[in-house]
């Protein structure tokens, strides 16, 4: 398994470009697919997990030309998928497997999804539950909470589901098999997850409406391919936010990030703790705002998080964790449970792999407590297999005393390709 070792640095003017956004490359897979004719998707995150969800669509019939980032669909409407002749595998994505199952449950064949040992550790009752009020036919493992999925297509009923879980998987997934049914479908949560598949469906020619936290999508719209831009990952740019926030002497632009306002929390967060971020050259890229974000070195101090905040930044609070021990006085994430079920045990992983570093993170049930501004000792811990634990470590290694060894890192290629070519220039 490979490692990586990380050198301190004092001082940092770089102006960075970010990968593709994760969520809204594996919708732009999909949707293009499903529809009448050719969608072009421009900036497409070329890494594992969006890559798999490429690789399903064409095990489905789905004819899907890659050159760099740039992808060309040939879309077979709603009805023209065929079945895959062998069980799809979505590697490490919940949100692959999740909208997929979404996806196949009202063909008229059958499908078999798993993924990596992530993957089928992670719940899936969470999608079960609601893809059978609609009608669906499916079995997992593990009384059938758990990957491999056993899919067979069936006719879906338009159905109200109020999911106990914020979680835009979820609620793709409802709605991508609502396209499907034969009646409008409806889901409500207890807080608003992000938006992307609401977004970019109407791009695409559904009807899509909201009230609140409830959204409803009306069956077999006539969808049109089309182009899509996918703006940066803001959920990738967090950790070079944090690396200008802490570095002493840092002054880093990161250019076209996606700053939808189901996804900024981590900007609001960071700045209730002092940080220094300016948002530059506001503008829209298709369905979604995105913005130049200029971020300065900053005396942080800590703060409290929770509430619908926590769902608005699920995927950034291991970096967050890393800016809490920075920060002077103490930083308390709660409600974020949600940690728990990811890629790891979020809430244990930053715990041990911060704590081998000489950060000390007390956990909670629902999330932690950090008390700074604390020395980052420097060190060696692994990613335990999880993405955002690994390169949380790396940029940790840019503010520690000693060089920080970071092992089995190739999970990052799940998510964020140019990491460390991006992490040179800083
Ligand atoms: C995602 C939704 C979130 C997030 C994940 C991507 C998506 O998961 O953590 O990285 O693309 O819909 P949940 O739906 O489980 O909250």
């Amino acid at each position: 398994m490979a490692s990586r070792q990380i050198q301190p640095k004092r001082s940092s003017r770089a102006i960075l470009s970010i990968a593709g956004d994760k969520s809204i490359s594996h919708r732009a897979a999909i949707f293009g697919s499903i529809s009448e004719g050719v969608t072009t998707v421009e900036n497409f995150l070329t890494s594992d997990d969006c890559l798999n969800t490429v690789n399903a669509m064409r095990m489905m019939g789905v004819a899907i030309e890659r050159e760099g980032a740039t992808l060309s669909i040939t879309g077979v409407g709603l009805d023209g998928l065929r079945v895959a002749d062998d069980v799809i595998d979505v590697g490490n994505s919940g949100t692959g497997i999740r909208l997929l199952t979404g996806l196949v449950a009202g063909q008229k064949f059958n499908t078999v999804l798993t993924g990596d040992a992530s993957i089928r550790r992670r719940p899936m009752d969470r999608i079960i539950q609601p893809l059978r009020q609609m009608g669906a036919t499916i079995h997992g493992e593990g009384g059938d909470r758990l990957a491999p999925l056993r899919v067979t297509g069936s006719s879906l009923n338009g159905t109200h589901y109020r999911s106990p879980v914020a979680s835009a998987q979820v609620k793709s997934c409802v709605l991508i098999a609502g396209l499907y049914a034969n009646g409008e479908t409806t889901e409500t949560e207890p807080s608003l997850s992000r938006d992307h598949t609401e977004r970019m469906l109407m791009g695409f020619g559904a009807t899509v409406t909201r009230d609140g936290l409830t959204v409803t999508v009306a069956p077999r719209p006539s969808m049109r391919g089309m182009r899509v831009t996918v703006p940066g990952d803001i959920s990738s740019a967090a950790f070079f936010i944090v690396a200008g926030l802490i570095l002493p002497d840092a002054e880093i632009v990161i250019e076209n990030v996606g700053v939808n306002p189901t996804r900024d929390g981590i900007i609001e967060a960071l700045k209730a703790m002092g940080a220094d971020i300016t948002l530059e050259r506001e503008r829209v890229m298709g369905a979604e705002p995105v913005a130049d974000l200029r971020v300065k070195s900053s005396e942080l101090s800590g703060a409290e998080f929770g509430g619908d905040l926590i769902v608005r930044m699920i995927d950034e609070i291991p970096i967050l964790a890393l800016a809490a021990s920075q920060a002077s006085g103490t930083t308390v994430v709660r409600d974020a449970e949600e940690l728990r079920v990811k890629e790891t045990d979020r809430i244990a992983t930053i715990s041990s792999e911060l704590a081998q570093l000489g950060v000390q993170v007390v956990p909670s049930p629902d999330g932690f407590t950090i008390t700074g501004k604390q020395k980052v000792r420097g060190g060696a811990c692994s990613s335990r297999g999880d993405h955002r634990i690994a390169m949380t470590a790396a940029v940790a290694g840019l503010v520690a005393e000693t060089p920080v060894t970071v092992s089995e890192i190739e999970c990052i290629y799940t998510s964020f390709p140019t990491f460390w070519e991006v992490l040179s220039q800083i």
